[in-house]
């Protein structure tokens, strides 16, 4: 599979995202803000699904793993340890001519300014400056005074939140390794490029686990985090055609890491990294032990054992995979000499599972699928929806990805059943009222596989 291999382009997923209603560009009426989006109704409820699912596996599922929500702010010396305060720079060149900004070591993927058919430093007028390094982190400041020791950053990735409380969770969970710590959180970044809509942005959501093992087995749970995550991707419907493991070459390799594997999905734009399975070692700890003066280790109180405990981190972006589960589950086909648009997603990620729609606005219909609506929604997402044509109204819930509809008419005055369409197949089949909600249950919750060819 290759970048042309992705059968949707990402302006085709974003205009479905700006119409309806999914994710929309940050402070709009001002013209906009670089790089920053907001989720409206329905990209709330999605990436809320893919945040419950990586929290069913990552903690319900298990019992080896707590949950954390750490403050985005943290004392500043934690930057320094983590060597953030230092090296977490990207070089960078600015043009004097058109004032834009470029990543020094990204040029040949740049647009000039003055000429997007060209590079920067290629166009006659181009004037670019020395390549300087420029940290990524977001600088502001803590309390009333403005000055130097006031400085604190926005944090730019959760882990750090989870290596400062290893001491906490240690005493209070009652782990012992190999155990992990599971966070969902907002991380800032003053990307250089950022773009590819919410691929990569300046604020985003990430959702990490740090794994803290006993030194020696961290090769065996490397390989584990790696199944583990490649399979979490699959069973959520991503098509196993387009989603790869790709390892860091040496030189690719963060500062902490020993050895990380990426796990990449073939986005319009080409393979492109999901998530990241690194291989910390025992940076992180012995790092924060020296800066803090408080020994983060482990103590094993029956073999008198005591050691630093090596970690492995599966970090992974809730924007981006809730991006990767919009393209895969995009599709279009013709029905009945009709194009229809279809979000093909997984019942578990769908907003909405269940569409109520009274055939047409009178005969009691609207009154009766308000009813059934009401007692389906206790247990169910479920969207009532009375306005316009059955076919327009099929049509919106096909573009939002709900995978079944309900449909009151005419004979269910008679008879008390209703009309079940399924998103995918569009098979249509009678249902009594009374058996309603245990048939959609079961059909939610039956094994499910993205019918797209591949
Ligand atoms: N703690 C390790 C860490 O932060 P990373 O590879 O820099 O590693 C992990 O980030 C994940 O966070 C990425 O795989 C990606 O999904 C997401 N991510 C990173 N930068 C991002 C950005 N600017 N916009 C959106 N998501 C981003």
């Amino acid at each position: 599979m290759q970048a042309g291999d992705a059968e949707v382009t990402l302006d085709e997923v974003v205009a479905l995202c700006k119409r309806r209603g999914f994710v929309f560009q940050s402070s709009e009426i001002y013209g906009g803000l670089g790089s920053t989006y907001d989720y409206g109704h329905y990209g709330v409820l999605l990436k809320n699904n893919v945040k419950a699912e990586w929290w069913r596996a990552a903690v319900q599922e298990r019992d080896d793993i707590v949950a954390l929500d750490a403050a985005i702010l943290m004392h500043p010396r934690t930057w320094e340890a983590s060597g953030h305060l230092e090296g977490f720079t990207d070089p960078l060149v600015d043009c004097r001519t058109c004032k834009q900004r470029f990543r020094s070591d990204d040029l040949e993927q740049a647009q000039c300014g003055k000429k997007p058919s060209k590079h920067p430093g290629e166009h006659s007028e181009c004037d670019l400056t020395d390549s300087r390094q420029f940290n990524l982190m977001f600088e502001t400041q803590m309390g009333p005074v403005k000055d130097e020791g006031a400085t604190v950053y926005l944090r730019p990735e959760t882990a750090q939140g989870i290596f400062v409380n290893f001491k906490n969770v240690l005493q209070f969970a009652r782990k012992k390794p190999p155990f992990g710590i599971a966070q969902v959180g907002k991380a800032f970044r003053n990307e250089i490029t950022p773009g590819n809509f919410v691929f990569r942005t300046r604020e985003f959501e990430q959702m990490e686990i740090e794994f803290f093992v006993p030194p020696d087995e961290a090769g065996k749970w490397h390989e584990h985090w790696l199944e583990s995550r490649m399979r979490w991707y699959t069973e959520l419907g991503i098509r196993p055609d387009r989603l790869r493991l790709r390892e860091h070459a040496g030189d690719e390799l963060s500062h902490y890491s020993s050895a990380t594997s990426d796990v990449e999905y073939l986005f319009p734009m080409g393979w492109m990294e999901l998530e990241g399975i690194a291989n910390r070692g025992d940076f992180d700890l012995t790092r924060h032990t020296e800066f803090s003066g408080q020994k983060l280790e482990y103590f094993d109180q029956g073999s008198g054992e005591r050691y630093v405990p090596h970690v492995i981190e599966p970090s992974a972006g809730a924007d981006r995979a809730t991006l990767a589960f919009l393209v895969d589950a995009y599709d279009t086909e013709e029905v009945e000499g009709r194009e229809r648009t279809v979000l093909r997603l997984h019942p578990r990620l769908a907003p909405v599972k269940v569409a109520v729609l009274p055939l047409v606005s009178k005969e009691g219909m609207p009154e009766r699928a308000r009813e059934i609506y009401q007692e389906l929604r206790r247990t169910i997402p479920a969207e009532y929806d009375q306005g316009g044509s059955i076919g327009k109204r099929y049509r919106r819930q096909d573009e939002i990805g709900t995978p079944l509809g309900v449909t009151i008419d005419g004979q269910t005055a008679e008879d008390d059943t209703v009309t079940l369409r399924d998103r995918d197949s569009l098979k249509q089949t009678r249902v009594p009222v009374a058996d309603l909600a245990d048939e959609l249950s079961s059909r939610l919750e039956a094994p499910w596989q993205s019918p797209k060819s591949s």
